[in-house]
């Protein structure tokens, strides 16, 4: 076992599931690895944290995270290279988003040291469950929720922390197709969208179904006010290249600030690319792609690692850029990432974490 300084209650599984799983066939977060982690917050404190067999938990249908959504969570992951070393990519900055979103959300805050402690137990106990094939990964999903009993509308008093992790490919396969959303919004300054709060991905399902329904895997949500500004993707940042030239969406109070998004800017630095964050018109973009001057599109993001967006959808319009097999930065960048991931780079930025 690795050493953590946390202590930590473990009760291990007497039966594995992992000779049922198909490898071949995982998807994305349907397999779910033999244990988690929960962490009970009572009183004013954390208490002991526990791994126990992956399984349902019991509570009160009063709870107030289903009636009045205090849940928020993370994603990152964890990656096995040939030479059968494990490796978790920046589980730092998560520990920090999710305190970020604890305070928008009236939530407590998890010392990020026990956030690291129970995560790399976890992952070192499941440590089997981590994928070796290309674009796989062992996903971990570390969340909190409010429990206490009680209907009133105030900042619960109780919660719970859980980790659980799920063997999986990649969430998207191919290049994607994006629309633009001018009608639809999914945050507002001043709201909860810089939060990785729960409701801010249930709001925006019927909007992204209604795109689905019209052939886009995803939108390209815009800002809440005057609809003409890029924000995000459903699931991901957005990176546009043009030349030499990086540009994104500047984090504001209604952009989630990506672990992706932060790795790909500050490689795009170091290899000596101009890197704007900036407000970004969508008129603009799609001019971009019209004129030819725009050279690549891609969403960035833990589940959908990096994510060619081929075609852009505004205003009954499609625009489409020339295939991604060419897109020379979208490839540097998503070899470079994997190798990383891997362990197969040098860590020069201390972005891995070894757990085996
Ligand atoms: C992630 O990339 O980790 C996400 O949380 C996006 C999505 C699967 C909800």
């Amino acid at each position: 076992m690795i050493a953590t300084d946390q202590p930590i209650d473990i009760r291990m599984t007497t039966a594995s599931r992992i000779q049922e799983v198909d490898w071949s066939n995982l998807g994305f977060g349907r397999v779910f690895s033999d244990h988690m982690c929960v962490i009970r917050y009572e009183n004013g404190k954390w208490h002991t944290p526990g791994i126990e067999p992956y399984g349902p938990l019991h509570f009160s249908p009063a709870i107030s995270a289903l009636h009045y959504g205090q849940a928020i969570f993370e994603g990152l992951k964890a990656y096995r290279n040939e030479h059968n070393e494990v490796y978790i990519f920046r589980p730092d900055m998560n520990a920090r988003r999710l305190n970020h979103s604890a305070r928008r959300m009236c939530m407590p805050e998890l010392p990020e040291e026990v956030f690291l402690d129970t995560l790399k137990a976890l992952v070192h106990l499941d440590r089997n469950w981590v994928p070796g094939s290309p674009g796989s990964a062992l996903y971990i999903r570390p969340h909190m929720f409010a429990t206490d009993e009680y209907v009133g509308v105030r900042p619960s008093e109780s919660y719970l922390f859980v980790i659980f992790t799920c063997p999986v490919d990649r969430y998207y396969t191919g290049e994607v197709k994006v629309k633009i959303e001018t009608h639809y919004s999914r945050a507002v300054r001043g709201g909860t969208g810089e939060a990785k709060a729960a409701g801010n991905y249930g709001a925006a399902l019927l909007p992204a179904r209604i795109g689905q329904q019209e052939g886009y895997n995803q939108l390209l949500w815009t800002d809440a006010i005057s609809h003409e500004f890029i924000e995000e993707s459903g699931t991901m940042n957005v990176m546009f290249r043009s030349g030499n030239t990086l540009f994104t969406p500047m984090i504001t109070d209604s952009i989630l600030s990506g672990v992706t998004r932060d790795s790909v800017l500050t490689l795009a630095r170091e290899w000596g690319m101009v890197v704007e964050e900036r407000r970004v018109r969508a008129d603009e973009l799609v001019g971009m792609i019209s004129n030819g001057e725009l050279d690549e599109a891609f969403g960035a993001g833990t589940a959908a690692t990096i994510a060619p967006i081929r075609t852009i959808h505004y205003q009954g319009t499609d625009y489409s850029l020339p295939p991604s097999s060419g897109w020379t930065f979208c490839n540097r960048l998503s070899s470079y990432l994997d190798r990383l991931r891997h362990g197969l780079e040098p860590d020069t930025r201390g972005w891995n974490l070894r757990i085996a």
